[in-house]
């Protein structure tokens, strides 16, 4: 009986494994109701009375052995396993908590996305910008009333009475960048423009002193209105589905001619009428127009020779018919709760 103890001793002590199994073949073949030790403490019945308290002490004591290794070994096999878990390159370093995009960048980047697929590349200018740009070479007279204080944020103005090309201001459409593209690029120019812009309004649900456009300007040989009107039935279709309908009314802008309104079916009822487009069963999405033969004089562009289109639109409310956000000013805010709601958008 001692011998066997010893045995099993040594046989503990220097028993190895290398997972799982192993450690349960352990835990069977010493620690279970049908284990050698088990096996021990019947035969320990039959040990004549003079030996028992030897004996007993000795089978209690590889008893707790076995089970302290039974410990040992666990605890080694779990972190084994730790350190391979850490080891695996696969495994990303530490939960990454993504944010999430504004919905004015998502709109952005869908616009942009789409104009890039045809050929346009991605201008910016400054936000705050000069008279020069934003009004006087785009056409617009002295006193056009989109100049005034009222319209427009000035920085330093040059006389109080009359604007000069010299004055600065924040920028109130993205058009100005038009003009700067047109200084310093030759034709063909194809390109969109996104951008911040502001205006001296009163700030409500349904307007804001900050808000975003995308201009686009493409201009080369021959360029007609009939590119124009293809070029937006293209988007229209690629940014509100293909069974989107355009529709062009005639409008006035001062750097275009002949200029036009572009309205879309309307997202929400496919034109049947609806109180988004107030039972017209169109949207109104941007103007447009032939580039004025003197806007591209005023940046050094032969106008008999070239010929150009352009159009500009706003972000927000494209951004607020997708999501069905009702009050522009929760753009601005930045409250967490609304943000968090755009998590699965790119
Ligand atoms: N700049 C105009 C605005 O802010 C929008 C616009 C209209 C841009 C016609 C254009 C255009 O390029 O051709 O309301």
């Amino acid at each position: 009986m001692l011998d066997k103890i010893n045995n099993l001793l040594s046989e503990i002590t220097s028993f190895s494994i290398k997972d799982q199994e192993d450690l349960e073949a352990f835990r069977l073949k010493y620690l279970s109701k049908k284990g050698l030790i088990a096996d021990l403490f019947e035969d320990f019945r039959n040990v004549p009375a003079a030996e028992k308290k030897d004996i007993g002490q000795k089978l209690n004591l590889l008893k707790q052995k076995a089970l302290e290794r039974y410990n040992v070994l666990k605890t080694e096999l779990q972190t084994a396993q730790d350190t391979l878990a850490i080891n695996d390159l696969t495994r990303p370093a530490y939960p990454w908590f993504l944010g999430s995009r504004h919905p004015i960048s998502i709109i952005r980047n869908e616009i942009i996305e789409i104009f890039e697929r045809i050929g346009f590349t991605v201008s910016e200018g400054p936000e705050i910008e000069d008279d020069d740009h934003v009004f006087t070479k785009l056409n617009f007279a002295p006193e056009h009333p989109a100049r005034d204080m009222q319209d427009t944020f000035y920085i330093s103005r040059i006389s109080a009475e009359d604007s000069s090309p010299d004055d600065i201001l924040l920028r109130t459409h993205t058009s100005s960048v038009q003009v700067r593209v047109m200084q310093h690029q030759k034709p063909p120019i194809r390109t969109i423009s996104p951008g911040r812009v502001f205006r001296n309004e009163a700030i409500s649900a349904r307007a804001h002193c900050i808000f975003h456009q995308v201009e686009g300007l493409y201009i080369d040989e021959n360029v007609s209105f009939a590119d124009l009107k293809q070029t937006l039935l293209f988007f229209a279709r690629e940014m509100y589905g293909k069974k989107t309908e355009i529709r062009l009314r005639p409008s006035y802008f001062p750097f275009t001619e002949p200029s036009g309104e572009m309205d879309v079916s309307c997202t929400i009822c496919g034109g049947k009428g609806c109180n988004v487009c107030k039972y017209t069963g169109w949207l109104e999405v941007l103007g447009c127009g032939m580039v004025h033969p003197a806007v591209l004089e005023a940046c050094n562009i032969d106008s008999r020779k070239y010929t150009g289109f352009a159009f500009g639109m706003g972000i927000e409310r494209p951004a607020m018919l997708k999501y069905q956000v009702n009050d522009l000013r929760l753009y601005f805010e930045n409250d967490i709760r609304f943000l968090d709601q755009f998590k699965t958008a790119f």
